[in-house]
């Protein structure tokens, strides 16, 4: 069977379950052999479990491995690339994708709290990204990937529309997962001329977090329902196209995946500009000459409660 990921190893992290396991699924009917990595967590990060990325890893047959331990470490890092390395030859694609939850107002918010999210959803990418960026480049100028040149490697970053709109209680999802919006641009910057890819993609689909959402409001409710008709494979499909030959020039982009709807995101850029005067001139100024252009305080899952094409 030829696929068009044929030769490639990727790994997934959080694959054992949600949108990781539909990634790593995806990928791997494309021919790339996956590293389904996953701690077997809860939704907040506690406790752990060898099963879900075992199993998924036996469905996926010879061409996956399971790895168990937290990925949120820097040796942690290195052991996986370590092992894409061993088992497959060679490591090409990078899917951060696990995440945990830990919702509080920030005026309630527990510091440990913050410290695990930020560890879990920002530093975990970035020991990752560090550790597997540095073998990609080595190995394409060994000769991975044919004469041509290595033109393989891909970084795909899951954020979330949290982290460009924000939520109400998430400080420190969304704060991660903006940060890591950040770590997607200066990993494309720094790894242009190698010829890898970074991208984002901002999500939407029907997991075990969609599933326990609590509405607190009318907005609420319509997204819950309508996200719960959302599949993950969706997700899948768009992470599995950037990793295709044909998205080789696609690098430092903020995409979002709704069902069918795939969206390509404005990055922050200035909209209006003015020349400041005293501390009391510029605040009647800010509200006077750019107040038309503020951006309001619509949450995510308010700006994304329309109905889906499923
Ligand atoms: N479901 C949605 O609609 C949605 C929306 C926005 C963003 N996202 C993002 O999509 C990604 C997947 O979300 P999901 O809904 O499938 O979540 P999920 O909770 O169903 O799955 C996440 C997986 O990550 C694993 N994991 C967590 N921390 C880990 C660690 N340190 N080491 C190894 N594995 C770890 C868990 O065991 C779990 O299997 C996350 O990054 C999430 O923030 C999802």
């Amino acid at each position: 069977m030829t696929g068009i990921l044929d030769g490639r190893s990727a790994i997934v992290t959080g694959a054992g379950r949600g949108i990781g396991r539909a990634i790593a699924e995806a990928l791997a009917a494309q021919g790339a052999s996956v590293v389904v990595a996953d701690l077997g967590t809860s939704i907040s990060g506690d406790g752990a479990d060898t099963a879900p990325a075992k199993q998924v890893a036996e469905k996926i047959g010879k061409n996956a491995v399971a790895f168990t331990e937290s990925v949120a470490s820097p040796d942690a890092a290195r052991t996986l690339v370590e092992t894409a390395v061993k088992t497959f030859g060679g490591i090409d694609i990078v899917v951060n994708n696990a995440a945990i939850l830990r919702d509080a107002f920030v005026f309630r918010a527990n510091p440990a709290d913050w410290d695990a999210v930020i560890r879990n959803n920002l530093s975990a990418p970035f020991y990752l990204t560090n550790a597997a960026t540095a073998v990609m480049r080595d190995q394409g100028k060994a000769g991975r990937g044919g004469a041509g040149g290595y033109d393989w490697g891909r970084i795909v970053n899951i954020v979330s529309s949290a982290g460009l709109y924000g939520n109400l209680g998430q400080a420190a999802y969304a704060s991660a997962k903006a940060g890591l919006f950040g770590l997607t641009r200066v990993t494309a910057m720094d790894l242009a001329r190698a010829q890898i890819t970074a991208n984002a993609v901002a999500p939407f689909a029907r997991t075990r977090v969609t599933d326990i959402i609590q509405p607190a409001n009318e907005a609420q409710k319509t997204y819950k329902e309508r996200a719960l008709k959302i599949g993950a494979h969706h997700v899948a499909n768009l992470v599995t196209a950037l990793c295709a030959p044909a998205a080789k020039g696609i690098t430092g982009q903020l995409l979002g995946v709704r069902g069918r709807e795939v969206f390509l995101f404005g990055q922050p850029r200035p909209v209006a500009r003015l020349e400041a005067g005293t501390p009391e001139a510029l605040a009647g100024d800010l509200t006077a000459k750019l107040g038309a252009q503020f951006t309001d305080l619509t949450t995510d899952l308010e700006a994304f409660s329309t109905e889906p094409l499923v």
